[in-house]
């Protein structure tokens, strides 16, 4: 086979949830570190990394699609790799199919990709999907060394991976393997670094985050809670949030720093898929829609201004009519601040692929559009009600209209204001009017503490 050119310049494209776009910026880390630099915007890349997301069927066809559309007029292509959730379930299918596809590197093997592209830069396709026993994380360097990148005001940080709760629809425990926490330590020092390089807002990340368990540096046993309580005791950040939790994992002493530790953002993401027992038990969720509920109340009751959110899916095998009027119950006993919601999609290898009852397109579709009509009353509702709020905001980006900002408020809602700052900084202002995706505010303190 021909050798090709050492890659000089390379595009990340991250697909799916906040973990791949984690896995992005490392993967963007690891070729900068080999002298690989960022492809200019609207230049075409020597190697592009396309990092997919398996989690329902339109996601998964995108990469077919994204890898034609780097086809040149010749029939030549950049280097193509294809990480991520798709690359761990289909890598030997995108093989077949995409002869331009020289690399396949799944979510736990990413730290080979160096090597991988000296193989195939001398003609060799290569598959590396194992998932060693040795995390990914020893084997990356430390994140950000030498300080060289800067970080946006808002980072993430991957404490937790994997899944062990085994979801009857879901293809994340495949995807991803089995539940692994990351070392306390090393997730210090990562916070650390994230912060000297400029965040003031951390996310802490996970397929089921708050089942992040470690031992503090007196090697005393912490969960998410404690990982909070000593992230909050950095003067220099301002915040912290994290996501996505699964509702059996809500901790009384979690639930607790919500009441109590200032810097914990009063948002929580808390999925719940369906409102109706039946269902929740074919899912394998272990809870029920009571159950959620009362863990809900647990947290008001300590955080009464706390803004919620979830997940839905619409058309799990099964699902009756009656099923689905419980579904929007429970959308109206809540009373969420936003919220994403799916049709069911069937996944190769997952138990509920092969269930009786699998639900018609179009009683899909009448579905999630009542549900989405509820969810979308409920958000409006709820920016329209925090309308002459004073609150903190952190300032993310320049908006549309000249002399406009962009930034989030504590309710992770997108705040819209006229002013003179600058990215990064945390300003005050009053909130004005509210609308469907985003609240218009007034500038009150330039700078705030
Ligand atoms: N670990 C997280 C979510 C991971 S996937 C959790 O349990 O909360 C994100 C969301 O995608 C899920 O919450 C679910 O609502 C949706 N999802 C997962 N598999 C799906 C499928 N097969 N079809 C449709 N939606 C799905
Ligand atoms: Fe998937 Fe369920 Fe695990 Fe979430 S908890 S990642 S939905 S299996
Ligand atoms: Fe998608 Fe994998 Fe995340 S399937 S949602 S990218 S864990």
């Amino acid at each position: 086979m021909p050798s090709t050119q050492n890659p000089r310049t390379y595009r990340v494209k991250s697909f799916g949830c906040q973990m791949n776009v984690y896995d992005g910026e490392r993967m963007a880390e690891l070729l900068t570190d080999q002298g690989i630099a960022a492809a200019p915007e609207g230049e075409e890349a020597d190697l592009v990394v396309f990092n997919t997301c398996h989690i329902r069927e339109k996601a998964a066809e995108k990469v077919y699609s994204d890898i034609g559309r780097l086809r040149r007029e010749d029939g030549s292509s950049p280097l193509i790799a294809v990480a991520g959730c798709v690359a761990q379930a289909e890598g030997d299918e995108i093989m077949r199919r995409s002869p331009a596809v020289k690399m396949v590197v799944g979510p736990q093997a990413y730290h080979r990709l160096p090597d991988m592209i000296r193989e195939a830069t001398a003609g060799r396709r290569v598959t590396d999907t194992d998932m060693p026993a040795e995390t990914k994380f020893d084997a990356l360097p430390a994140r950000n060394q030498g300080g060289r990148r800067r970080s946006g005001p808002t980072a993430f940080l991957t404490v937790q991976e994997g899944c062990d709760k085994f979801c009857t629809y879901c293809v994340v425990p495949y995807t991803r393997g089995a539940e692994v926490s990351r070392p306390h330590a090393a997730l210090m020092d990562e916070a650390r670094r994230l912060i000297d390089a400029g965040a003031r807002e951390i996310m802490l990340l996970g397929q089921n985050v708050n089942a992040w368990y470690g031992e503090d540096a007196r090697g005393r046993r912490i969960g998410l809670d404690g990982l909070i309580r000593e992230l909050a005791d950095i003067p220099e950040l301002a915040r912290i949030r994290y996501t996505t939790s699964h509702p059996n994992d809500m901790t009384e002493a979690l639930i607790a720093a919500h009441g109590d530790v200032e810097k914990l953002m009063p948002f929580l993401h808390l999925p719940v898929q369906a409102g109706s027992d039946r269902v929740l038990r074919a899912m394998n969720r272990s809870h029920t829609a009571e159950s959620y509920l009362k863990v809900l109340d647990r947290v008001r009751a300590v955080r009464p201004d706390i803004a919620l959110s979830g997940d839905f899916i619409v058309g799990f095998p099964g699902e009756t009519d009656a099923d689905f009027e419980d579904t929007l119950r429970l959308v109206d006993a809540v009373g969420y601040a936003q919220c994403f919601s799916f049709k069911y999609s069937p996944r190769a290898g997952t138990p509920a692929a092969t269930m009786e009852d699998q639900i018609p397109a179009e009683v899909m579709t009448e579905r999630i559009v009542r549900l989405q009509a509820a969810l979308g009353r409920d958000q409006t509702a709820f920016n329209v009600a925090s309308v002459g709020k004073t609150c903190q905001v952190l300032v993310e980006r320049k908006g549309k209209l000249p002399g406009q900002w962009l930034g989030k408020s504590p309710w992770l809602q997108s705040v819209y204001f006229d002013g003179d700052v600058a990215v990064g900084d945390m300003v005050t202002v009053e909130l004005t009017e509210g609308g469907y995706n985003a609240v218009s505010a007034r500038l009150l303190s330039p700078v705030a503490a």
